[in-house]
């Protein structure tokens, strides 16, 4: 069956309390809250359609450049996520399959769960379903009215229900799956009559039933991974169940984690067996680390990186865009950006690959072949190569390449003045 998605992120997000950045631009350990949601659904999904409103030329950026195969629809002004929803249906006139519909602003929400939820849509034979879970502390969230049969009767929004309707705790996730064919009409017909004066997403569920449609709520026992990002306050709650469930994932395959509590993984990141990460490391975006490598304490991957096996990249390092090959070093206050290390290399403490031109704004690489030696306090002034076994002596500045097997030096000779102190010390 074709899977359509639709993924809500016009909104302005107005208690993010952010001027620059949208509301699903905001980051979790180097990833968008949006590309969360899109890498979510990327792999069964026919076609994406992510809607924008709000900053809507830096969201359009955003999945131009990272999600290709996306396309982008304008929502201005932005009236609700009803509304939202409303500004696909041109796209999606002919259509005549299965729409999934989610929030820019879940990014715990799991892969697995849709394709489960989708399932159950199909099997239940449902017109629309939506995807509820039960909150301990359900506010904020629109929250599922039933009948008394249990039939699911309508959504109530927190800023339109009564004190009766809001003490209910099973709540609306904000994802729904919907008979195209059979639905695609209501959204000529939502009204907009309550608190906020939005065209409401959720009033779906009671049109279905006026128009006898099949109806249905899917629960979801792990609440965690519906928890929508509002504030905050709630982007760090969620930054933390993601990182708590990574973690786990990692020490369930063999990977030591000194300190979960001090520790951030992203969840694109590889770690192969036996590799050790010790306190206060942060690791964000997509990196790969081998085996039986060292991490930290207090390093952080920025990204971009591939680490091979029995690496160590020691204290108060920064890794960006790099590889490390097997067997290499980087023990102490580096910062490797930028560049290509080769097998056996040692990087002294404290040095820095120059990687940035702040005139030209350019970028540059380092290549540093096999066997090579950095002394302490060097910097690489990129673009540069080192060939294979070069040594550089400690503080070397280097702006050319070195030929291998040489040896670099830079510091002025050192002198000794005999009893300069005493002679100062007695005028
Ligand atoms: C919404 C649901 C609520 C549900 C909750 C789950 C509605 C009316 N309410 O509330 O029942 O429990 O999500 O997280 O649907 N958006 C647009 N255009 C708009 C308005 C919003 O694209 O005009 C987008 C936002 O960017 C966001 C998503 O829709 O990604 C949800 O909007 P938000 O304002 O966060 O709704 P909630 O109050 O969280
Ligand atoms: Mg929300």
């Amino acid at each position: 069956m074709d899977i359509k998605a639709v993924i809500l992120a016009a909104g302005k997000g107005t208690r993010m309390k952010s001027e620059t950045t949208p509301k699903v631009l905001h980051q979790i350990m180097g990833k968008t809250l949006l590309g969360y949601v899109l890498d979510s659904v990327k792999n069964f999904a026919s076609e994406e359609f992510v809607i924008v409103g709000h900053h809507a030329d830096k969201v359009e950026k955003f999945v131009k450049e990272n999600y290709k195969c996306a396309k982008t629809v304008l929502q201005s002004p932005q009236l609700g996520t009803g509304h939202a929803v409303s500004m696909v249906c041109p796209e999606l006139e002919n259509y005549n399959g299965t729409v999934l519909i989610l929030c820019g602003d879940t990014p715990l929400i799991k892969e697995k769960t849709l394709k489960k939820f989708v399932e159950f849509h199909q099997i239940q034979n449902s017109d629309i379903t939506v995807m509820s879970t039960i909150f301990d502390n359900p506010a904020n969230y629109g929250r599922i009215i039933r009948e008394t049969d249990n039939s699911l009767k309508c959504i109530v929004e927190e800023k339109d229900a009564t004190p009766e309707q809001k003490s209910v705790k099973e709540v609306n996730a904000g994802i729904y799956c919907l008979d195209w064919t059979k639905v695609k009409s209501a959204f000529g017909q939502l009204k907009s009559n309550n608190a906020q004066g939005e065209y409401y997403l959720t009033d779906i569920i009671s049109w279905g039933k006026t128009q006898n449609l099949n109806v249905n709520a899917y629960i979801l026992e792990d609440s965690s991974e519906i928890y929508g990002i509002n504030s905050r306050i709630n982007l760090a709650q969620a930054a933390k169940m993601m990182n708590k469930r990574n973690l786990e994932k990692y020490m369930e395959n063999g990977v030591t984690i000194v300190d979960p509590d001090s520790t951030w993984i992203s969840e694109d990141t590889i770690i192969g067996q036996d590799t050790i990460i010790y306190p206060a490391t942060y690791i964000e975006g997509k990196n790969t680390i081998g085996k039986n490598c060292k991490i930290g304490p207090c390093a952080h991957l920025r990204g971009g990186v591939e680490v091979c096996d029995n690496v160590k990249v020691g204290n108060f390092v920064e890794v960006k865009k790099s590889k490390i090959s097997s067997n290499t070093n980087v023990g102490h206050l580096s910062y490797i950006g930028d560049s290509e290390l080769g097998e056996h290399v040692n990087i002294g403490a404290g040095t820095i690959t120059a990687n940035f031109n702040p005139l030209t704004n350019e970028k540059s690489r380092t290549i540093l072949k096999d066997n090579v030696k950095i002394g302490s306090n060097s910097v690489l002034v990129a673009p540069v190569t080192i060939e294979e076994g070069a040594n550089i002596g400690a503080g070397g500045i280097i702006t050319k390449n070195i030929p291998s097997w040489a040896l670099a030096i830079t510091r002025t000779p050192l002198r000794i003045i005999a009893d300069w102190v005493k002679i100062k010390l007695s005028k």
